[in-house]
């Protein structure tokens, strides 16, 4: 009867290949925390001054004087481009400008916001 389970499980990693689950777990978390930091960017208003895209293009980015810029362009980042560095600007803001700080949210969901925004630096 053990023989048997064995076997089974055997020929379960065979067919399933089990060293490959791990990865595509991985895989499956991340796109999850994309889609959070996405739908966080699009109800916390980010996208009316900075874009769907964050091309800079908002609905009102042609009002505010600094205007929003492009998050593709990496060298544009007064307080820098890293997840970590977006999760503290999310935080604090950027006073003296339109850019309001967020301290109600959680830590994470800034992080999964700055994720989100790292993603769109590297989107076409
Ligand atoms: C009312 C408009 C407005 C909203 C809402 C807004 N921003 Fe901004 N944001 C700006 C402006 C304007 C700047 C440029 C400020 C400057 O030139 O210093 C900016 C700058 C930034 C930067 C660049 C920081 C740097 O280092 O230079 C990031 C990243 C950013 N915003 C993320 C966000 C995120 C994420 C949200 C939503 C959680 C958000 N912003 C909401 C107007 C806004």
């Amino acid at each position: 009867m053990r023989k048997l389970v064995a076997l089974a499980l055997l020929s379960a990693c065979f067919y399933t290949g089990c060293g490959d689950k791990s990865e595509e777990k991985e895989k499956t978390t991340s796109s999850v925390t994309d889609r959070r930091g996405h739908q966080l960017y699009m109800t916390n208003g980010c996208a009316v001054c900075h874009g769907d895209l964050g091309h800079g293009d908002g609905r009102i980015a042609n009002t505010l004087r600094p205007a929003p810029r492009d998050f593709r362009d990496l060298s544009h980042y007064k307080r820098g481009a890293s997840v970590e560095q977006i999760a503290e600007t999310i935080a604090r803001g950027i006073g003296g400008t339109s850019m309001p700080g967020y301290p109600h949210l959680t830590s994470q969901d800034r992080l999964s916001i700055a994720q989100h925004i790292v993603f769109l630096q590297n989107q076409p």
